[in-house]
């Protein structure tokens, strides 16, 4: 069974009570559960992290290239900031899905710009809790032969 690491960033822990305006008012708890339903139809594996820390999220990458075909990863915050997340990420070479629930080109200039999106297959912005079941399906046709 083909498996996927799926990492959250920084305050996408307060999801439902932080800027529902922005975010929506899914909570990550909600999104997990609709990951984890898709993954039980396409019969693929989840491990599913929220880090608030950046090194523990390189950490993550690096430790586990072995053990993943995929990386569906929501940088948060680091997205904009993060060389040591967007280095992790190049050097483990897994396939990587860049999803964030608000369009980021439509929102404040300092996060017009992505320092992940280089080294990621593609990237799914705006649709709120639907950029992350696009990013999961484009992430499990990049590891399974259909
Ligand atoms: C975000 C967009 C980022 O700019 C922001 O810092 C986040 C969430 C999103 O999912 O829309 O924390 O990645």
């Amino acid at each position: 069974m083909k498996k996927i690491l799926v990492i959250h960033g920084p305050n996408l822990d307060l999801l439902g009570k932080r800027e529902p305006e922005v975010y929506g008012k899914t909570t990550l708890a909600k999104i997990n559960q609709e990951l984890e339903k898709i993954a039980k139809a396409k019969k693929v594996s989840l491990k599913i992290v929220q880090s608030n820390h950046e090194g523990e999220i390189v950490d993550l990458i690096g430790k586990n290239k072995e053990k993943f075909d995929a990386l569906l990863i929501n940088p948060a915050a680091y997205t904009h900031t993060s060389v040591a997340i967007r280095d992790a990420i190049a050097a483990c070479g897994i396939p990587t899905v860049e999803v964030h629930l608000s369009n980021i080109y439509s929102r404040e200039e300092f996060r017009h710009n992505s320092l992940i999106a280089a080294v990621a297959k593609g990237q799914i912005a705006g649709f709120g809790i639907n950029s992350y079941i696009l990013g999961l399906e484009a992430a499990i046709s990049l590891v399974t032969k259909t």
